[in-house]
């Protein structure tokens, strides 16, 4: 199998990060942890979340930056980063966020994860004004234990709307 290699997203990635992103949301959230998200809200979620449309406004988002592991033109997984949205007392836009790190099912457990977020730390070191930043979902003990590799220690917590559902999230900070 050919290896796959990291490049930054372009444009025409948009489609594919947009099934790669909804798939993986759900086969990591629904059927991985088993959020009961109420069937309407987590439909209207997913499809403002991954619409192509969204995905292409996003890639074109200024001070984001986005990564793809890419297999002989298959995108395997992505990250994106981009002024922090999250809400902390301290935290500022110009502080960097880790937006999502997302790896598809099958390709989970391979190094690729690892892979994009060292290049997107690197990125987000040398585009902050402050520390960096990432919201996980509170039971992902998987995605802690690998942030926390990466030295993140949690510094809050808030809710992350789908739909009506809320998921209960930790704000994480390195720096
Ligand atoms: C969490 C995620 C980004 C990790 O990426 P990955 O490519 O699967 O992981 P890697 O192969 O780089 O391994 C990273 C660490 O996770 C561990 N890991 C990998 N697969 C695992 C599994 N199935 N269960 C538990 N730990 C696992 C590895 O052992 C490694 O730790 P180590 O360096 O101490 O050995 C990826 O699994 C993913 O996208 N999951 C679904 C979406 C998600 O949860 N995103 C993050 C929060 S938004």
């Amino acid at each position: 199998m050919t290896e796959a290699l990291i490049r930054p997203a372009r444009p025409d990635d948009a489609a594919a990060l947009a099934v790669l992103g909804r798939q993986t949301f759900v086969d990591t959230f629904v059927e991985g942890f088993g959020i009961p998200y109420p069937a309407d809200d987590l439909a209207a979620f997913l499809d403002k979340s991954f619409s192509v449309e969204t995905i292409s406004a996003k890639l074109a988002e200024p001070g984001a930056a986005w990564w793809v592991a890419d297999r002989d033109g298959e995108i395997l997984g992505f990250a994106n980063t981009g002024p922090n949205t999250l809400p902390h007392p301290d935290a500022r836009p110009s502080h960097a966020e880790l937006r999502r790190l997302y790896i598809g099912r099958d390709a989970q457990g391979l190094g690729l994860g690892t892979k994009l977020l060292k290049l997107a730390l690197d990125w987000m070191e040398a585009h902050t004004d402050g520390p960096l930043w990432v919201g996980v979902w509170s039971g992902n003990e998987k995605a802690q234990k690998l942030y926390a590799a990466y030295g993140f220690e949690k510094a809050g917590e808030y809710d992350y709307p789908v739909g009506a559902w809320n998921d209960h999230e930790f704000i994480l900070r390195r720096g």
